[in-house]
This record gives structure tokens, sequence and C-alpha cells, in this order.
């Protein structure tokens, strides 16, 4: 339990961010997301709603899909999250960030990252998902732009092509 006087003050919090160890000097209840985009410059990780309900904000923590608008950072304190940054390697995009490009799956790209680490966490529990698992995989994040079907084709494209790690 966080008493009101040590929520007010600074502490050392250490976490494995995109595999690498970080530790930042953070308000214990400071949001996870504030944290990466900027302690970190992790600004990929992009913000919607900040109440939750959008999904924009997604991250991995410790392989569970989370809105880090959500998440006090004392809360990552040994984990290992994986944001957008963590899909690339090195100047090569990931398979959904290629079927998102060709699909037409972003556009205005503030759902984007969500979006696709939503689908990269369906996929790598369903390799060949349905449509409807598609939909209900994303079904947490919300995009104002698409109209949502480039999307679900990206998501059904990047399942067709087989490699999502
Ligand atoms: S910004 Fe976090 S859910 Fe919308
Ligand atoms: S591409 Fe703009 S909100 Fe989805």
């Amino acid at each position: 339990m966080i008493n009101s006087r040590e929520s007010r003050a600074k502490t050392k919090i250490s976490f494995t961010v995109n595999g690498e160890p970080k530790t930042v000097h953070a308000y214990p209840m400071e949001r996870l997301l504030d944290v990466l985009r900027l302690e970190l410059g992790l600004t990929g990780t992009k913000e919607g709603c900040g109440e939750g309900e959008c999904g924009s904000c997604s991250v991995l923590m410790d392989g569970t899909l989370v809105n880090s608008c959500l998440v006090p950072v004392l809360q990552a304190e040994g984990s290992n999250v994986v944001t957008i940054e963590g899909l690339t390697a090195g100047e090569t995009l990931h398979v959904l960030q290629e079927t998102f490009l060709e699909c037409g799956g972003a556009q205005c790209g503030i759902c984007t990252p969500g979006m696709i680490l939503a689908a990269f966490h369906l996929l790598n529990r369903k390799p060949e998902p349905t449509m409807e698992e598609i939909q209900e995989g994303l079904s947490g994040n919300l995009c104002r732009c698409t109209g949502y079907s480039q999307i679900l084709d990206a998501v059904a494209e990047a399942a067709s092509r087989g490699t999502t790690t």
C-alpha cells in the first residue's frame, strides 16, 4: 500500500522494455504511458482517450495486453514490457506493420500501434484466427478513421503469411 507521502516522492523503478533493462525515477502513480513516452522516449505508444477506453496506448506487460494509461508505473516494477518499437528488428518492419501499410490499416496512426500490439498478442495465441476471432481480439481497440475493414484485412493477411514473432 502506498501512502500519500510516498506517492508524492519519486522512486527508482526498474523493468525491462523491449528486451533492455531500464531504470527510471518516477512518481509511483505516474502513468506507464507517460514514463514510456517522456522518460524513455518511446513515443510510438499513443494516447487517445486517456481513460482506458480506446486501446491506443496498448503495450504488452508480461505478455498481457494492457492500457498503459491505466497502469501506474510502480506496477511495472520487475516486469517485461513490449511497445510497438519492440516489434521491429532494426530497420525491418514486423509483418503486421507491413500488412497494415499494404492494406491501408493505418491512416491518422493514433490507433495503429495499439492495434498492431493487440493483433500481435492475438496471433501469438492463435496463429490462424478466424475473422470473428480477429474482431474479438481487436475489440478493445477503437479506430476513428478506417472503418475497421482494412485493419481486419491487415491482420488476416499477416496471419496468412505465417510469421508473427
Ligand atoms: S489512451 Fe489508454 S485506453 Fe485510450
Ligand atoms: S487510423 Fe486514425 S484512429 Fe485509427
